[in-house]
């Protein structure tokens, strides 16, 4: 099966990131077709798709902005986070950068249907290319007339900014993101209150993945119906999945969600690197617990990932083979969870920073048998225990290795070396 491109559907054009390519497939009409209609209508459109967001929980779009409270008397935002900092994840960039004007419709949609008339678009630091981009496709969208003051003559006005971040992963979590762009430390907000209530600067503010507000012109134009018909009934539409890792045709690929793991790492990503056998994959970016081989035939969708105790995250997914050495990865995903917390919660300051200590330890044949529990229970100390879940982020994967590949960390004691020649995954970050 052909890839079903339905926000990707400016490969193969030249310029695509101009205003001119972007009409010439039907752009801005959307955003006029949902001028026409009442706020409350867009919502429903979007709920009635089954859209879920596509920044890493799966959470309904349409619902989420439903939460933003009636007739509020303070302003109300919308911000794009565009961070994108995940390892293994890549998907947001190649949207931003090849077709801003998607994106940017889907903002001023999403703004009109929860009335707000000021947008942020945040960006990782580390993308001064696609800052360019999307500050050009801003600009021009300005100078036409579909920002600014009385859109299409509606009355309706919108502004949208670009606020560079200074390259932390931290920022990509919605209240950290909200923090930095109030300038002040990317530290993540206790919730309750959520955004939709106190956001940005106090006021009510929706945070918004690149890929999902995608997604929302095309839904707007052809119906929730159609959407709704891609994909599973409650893991509807496509998704953007980023295959890595050893593979013999690594890449973007959107297909239907549900899609199974077998079927994207053999169809799509040309099977495993030298004909070798699939060792872990990890479905949905760094954050993801691991599966095995034994998992190759689940689909790829959130509800199904959730239920194998992993989640679909971004649907970054990693294919590591029978060469990887799994101690090396878990030791590495300890390391970027380490350097990246913020420091705020003693489970994560103190728990990635023991992790990679541990893991080092064992990589380097300096372990004892007794550290594999102490790994398995810091990991249990680290979950749902903390202000935001980048703690979670490290010790799902690496509790997820300790146990499914325990005799590789048996093997690297007992020899007091790593077995492994070349750890080709090791290097995440
Ligand atoms: C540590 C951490 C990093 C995150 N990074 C990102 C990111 O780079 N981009 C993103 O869209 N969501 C990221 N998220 C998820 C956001 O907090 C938020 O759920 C998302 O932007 C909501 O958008 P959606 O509803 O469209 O999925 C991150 C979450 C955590 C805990
Ligand atoms: S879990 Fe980690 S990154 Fe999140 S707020 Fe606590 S210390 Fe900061």
């Amino acid at each position: 099966m052909p890839e079903v491109r339905i926000i990707r559907n400016y490969v193969g054009f030249e310029n695509s990131h101009t205003l001119d390519s972007y009409l010439e497939r039907g752009g801005y009409a959307a955003f006029k077709t949902s001028l026409a209609k009442d706020p409350d209508e867009v919502t429903e459109i979007v709920k009635k798709s089954g859209l879920r967001g596509r920044g890493g929980a799966g959470f309904p779009t349409g619902m989420k902005w439903s939460f933003i409270p009636k007739d509020v008397d303070k302003p109300v935002y919308l911000c794009c986070n565009a961070d994108e900092s995940e390892p293994g994840s890549f998907k947001d960039r190649e949207i931003l950068e090849k077709d801003p004007h998607q994106m940017l419709e889907g903002i001023a949609i999403a703004c009109y249907a929860i009335g707000s008339h000021k947008s942020y678009i945040y960006i990782r630091g580390e993308m001064p290319y696609g800052a360019k981009i999307i500050q050009g496709a801003i600009d021009e969208a300005y100078e036409k007339g579909y920002l600014g003051k009385n859109i299409f003559n509606t009355g309706f006005d919108l502004d949208i900014s670009l606020y560079r971040g200074a390259g932390a992963y931290i920022c990509g979590e919605e209240t950290g993101l909200l923090e930095s762009i109030e300038g002040k430390n990317g530290e993540p907000r206790p919730k309750p209150p959520f955004p939709a209530q106190v956001g940005l600067f106090g006021c009510p503010t929706i945070v918004n993945n690149v890929e999902t507000l995608a997604f929302v012109p095309h839904i707007i134009n052809n119906g929730p119906d159609w959407f709704a018909a891609i994909g599973t009934p409650k893991n509807t539409g496509t998704k953007i999945y980023g295959l890595s890792g050893c593979i013999n045709k690594p890449g973007l690929y959107e297909l239907p969600l549900g899609i199974t793991i077998r079927e994207l790492i053999d169809e799509y990503g040309g099977g495993v690197v030298n004909g070798n056998k699939v060792k872990a994959i990890s479905p949905g970016g760094s954050s993801s617990a691991l599966l095995t081989a034994d998992d190759l035939d689940m689909p790829l969708d959130f509800d199904t990932m959730a239920k194998a105790g992993s989640m679909l995250g971004t649907a970054g997914v990693t294919v590591m083979d029978e060469t990887v050495c799994m101690v090396r990865v878990a030791q590495n995903l300890a390391h970027f969870y380490r350097d990246e917390s913020c420091g705020q919660c003693v489970q994560c300051r103190e728990g990635t920073w023991w992790l990679e200590k541990i893991l080092r330890g064992i990589e380097e044949g300096r372990g004892t048998m007794e550290q594999i529990d102490i790994l398995l229970d810091a990991c249990s100390q680290m979950r749902g225990t903390t202000i935001c879940a980048l703690a979670d982020g490290c010790a799902m994967p690496v509790d997820s290795i300790v146990r499914k590949f325990r005799h590789e960390f048996e093997e690297h004691i007992n020899l007091g070396k790593c077995p492994h020649d070349n750890p080709c995954m090791g290097d995440w970050n």
